[in-house]
């Protein structure tokens, strides 16, 4: 799978490309940043450890599964994953899971790397794409809508986020006819 390079709207420069064992440290430092922010997604906090890290990035298969990064300088500031179905019934979804650090957002990174998801679904013969996102996370939801996907359902109150019980919203994108 290549790296591409690819300018952000800001100027700066970022290799889109699959992840390898050396990003564990940058990956780790991404979740336990975006984390602590609260209001984006599950994790709040992992403990860092290396070797598991490391060991997470290698079930990546390239095949079922795959983890793009965007690599700034050798430090991976944002990631987008797809974690293909493993039951016969749901082999033709691929569930994605997206998160760039702050500082590197809303300059159309997230958009490239979404494409570049997608561009791997489709060539890996997926058929539908899904994401869950927290309904207060209008940025996030607006790039959905833009590449296509549609609100599925929602689970009601599912999340607590600062206090409040707030919306998980299921979307979704079908690939392929
Ligand atoms: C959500 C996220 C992936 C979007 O990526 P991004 O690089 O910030 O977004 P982009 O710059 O590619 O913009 C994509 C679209 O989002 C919307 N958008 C971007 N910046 C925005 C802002 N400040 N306010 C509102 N909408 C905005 C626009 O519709 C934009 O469309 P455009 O390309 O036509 O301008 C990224 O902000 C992020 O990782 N946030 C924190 C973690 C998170 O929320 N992950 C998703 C969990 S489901």
């Amino acid at each position: 799978m290549r790296g591409e390079e690819v300018t952000l709207k800001d100027g700066r420069k970022v290799v889109i490309r699959p992840s390898r064992l050396r990003d564990a440290q940058s990956l780790l430092r991404n979740v336990n940043l975006i984390g602590r922010e609260e209001v984006y997604i599950l994790l709040d906090h992992v403990v860092p450890n290396l070797e598991e890290e490391r060991r997470w990035l290698g079930t990546f298969d390239g095949v079922r599964t795959v983890l793009f990064v965007a690599d700034a300088d050798g430090e991976a500031i944002g990631s987008a994953d797809c974690h293909g179905g493993t039951y016969a019934k749901t082999r033709h979804v691929g569930g994605i899971g997206i998160a760039i650090r702050d500082g590197w957002r809303g300059v159309g990174l997230g958009r490239m790397l979404m494409e570049r998801i997608l561009e791997w679904m489709r060539a890996r013969g997926f058929k539908k794409a899904e994401l869950a996102v927290f309904g207060t996370n209008g940025r996030a939801r607006r790039l959905y809508e833009s590449l296509g996907f549609e609100n599925e359902g929602s689970s009601r109150r599912h999340v607590l986020l600062r206090g409040a019980y707030e919306d998980e919203i299921h979307m979704g994108l079908w690939l392929q006819d």
